[in-house]
């Protein structure tokens, strides 16, 4: 496939919007959602809210249903139930909900039809999404929000953890089934960051990347669509890396797969070192010493790149809100303003060389050692 192509196929947009035009876009949609929700009056605000309630486990059935894959073409409700084994009557009313918040279309002659949204869920995506969907309602993270209000009382350990006894990454690894839905679910937003990365950032003169915490390695396989040339490192616990989407080659250009935290030692002497949605599972004491760990192999000339959605210093319903609160829920992790990433890296001994805005609205601040 090439690379226009499989650029259509992962974002599911006709170009790579430059992060700018992301960032406008996102500032005009929120205006416009702000609007809509504040010309209903409070009641319907309170209502409208806690009915959204339903978008993720409406979601959550389409994908356990496979209806994403059954609807290759139009198809009757009468079908759908047929095929999946589902009442004809309650199923008609989830795709009716489904169809009022765009997860699917019906025809002028009612019949069920894929739109975009649906697409994406399909197994054979570029993307994994409907990942995402099973991670977000898979009963082991829906046990989580019953123990959210305990968990803000107390401060720690976080709800995940009132709810399982363990935390969210022992978690995982104790689980296989869990832990390969979550890697899915990260590869397809991996799959968006790494498109932006390669794109935006300046990728000739590097010739070695190491990814720590890079999952089974969706970004450094998406890196190496553009930049062949590069000798990659995945780094990520054993319990993922076991599940890596790519061998291992002695090269040139090598293809690498290490296992260990990030808390004791990652590979040393890469040109640049991924770290994209690692920083923000931690609070600042775990995430400073993670950073130190990975300045401590970072060579002179070299740069550590942060990817992550920057909060806002003032409240706003946006993505980098909506995840503060997942860290919360899971991890002791927590999203940082432009300042608050400042002061973290200057903790770990770091400086900020460049920052740019990817395509997706997240940014990449490229770190140098401050000495
Ligand atoms: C939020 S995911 C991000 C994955 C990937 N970078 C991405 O953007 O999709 C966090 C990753 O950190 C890894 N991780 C957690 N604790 C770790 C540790 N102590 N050492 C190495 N990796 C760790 C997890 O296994 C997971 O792959």
């Amino acid at each position: 496939m090439n690379q226009r192509r499989f650029e259509r196929a992962a974002l599911g947009a006709p170009a790579v919007p430059p992060g700018r035009v992301t960032v406008a876009a996102n500032a005009l949609r929120r205006w416009l959602a702000g609007g809509h929700r504040r010309s209903a009056p409070p009641p319907v605000q309170i209502l409208e809210s806690l009915f959204a309630a339903f978008d993720t486990p409406v979601l959550g059935a389409i994908v356990a249903l496979d209806l994403p894959d059954l609807l290759d073409k139009p198809r009757s409700v009468g079908e759908l139930a047929d095929r999946t084994g589902s009442d004809p009557d309650r199923l008609e009313r989830v795709l009716r909900y489904a169809a009022g918040r765009g997860f699917v279309s019906f025809t002028r002659s009612g019949l069920v039809k894929a739109n975009g949204v649906t697409t994406a869920l399909r197994s054979e995506a570029e993307a994994p999404w409907r990942a995402w969907v099973q991670f977000m309602s898979s009963p082991w993270l829906t046990a989580t929000w019953p123990r959210f209000g305990a968990s803000l009382a107390t401060g720690q350990p976080a709800a995940f953890e009132l709810a399982h006894e363990t935390d969210y990454f022992t978690y995982l690894t104790a689980n296989p089934d869990a832990g390969a839905i979550f890697d899915e679910a990260m590869a397809a937003g991996a799959m968006l960051q790494a498109i932006g990365l390669a794109r935006t950032l300046d990728w000739d003169e590097v010739q070695s990347v190491c990814d720590v915490g890079g999952g089974t390695g969706a970004t450094l396989e998406v890196l190496l669509r553009y930049h062949p040339h590069l000798e990659v490192t995945l780094f990520d616990l054993p319990s993922v890396t076991a599940r890596a989407r790519f061998a291992e080659t002695a090269g040139p250009p090598a293809r690498t797969i290490t296992s260990g935290s990030f808390f004791d030692e990652v590979p040393a002497g890469c040109d640049r070192y991924l770290l994209l949605a690692i920083v923000h599972d931690w609070d600042d004491d775990r995430a400073t010493a993670l950073l130190r760990v990975v300045a401590a192999a970072l060579p002179e000339s070299g740069r550590i790149v942060v990817v992550e959605n920057v909060a806002c210093e003032n409240p706003r319903d946006d993505f980098a809100s909506a995840s503060d609160l997942l860290m919360l829920a899971l991890a002791s992790g927590r999203e940082r303003t432009a300042k608050q990433y400042e002061a973290l890296f200057y903790a770990a001994g770091l400086k900020i060389d460049r920052a740019s805005t990817l395509p997706t609205g997240a940014t990449a601040v490229e770190l140098v050692r401050a000495d």
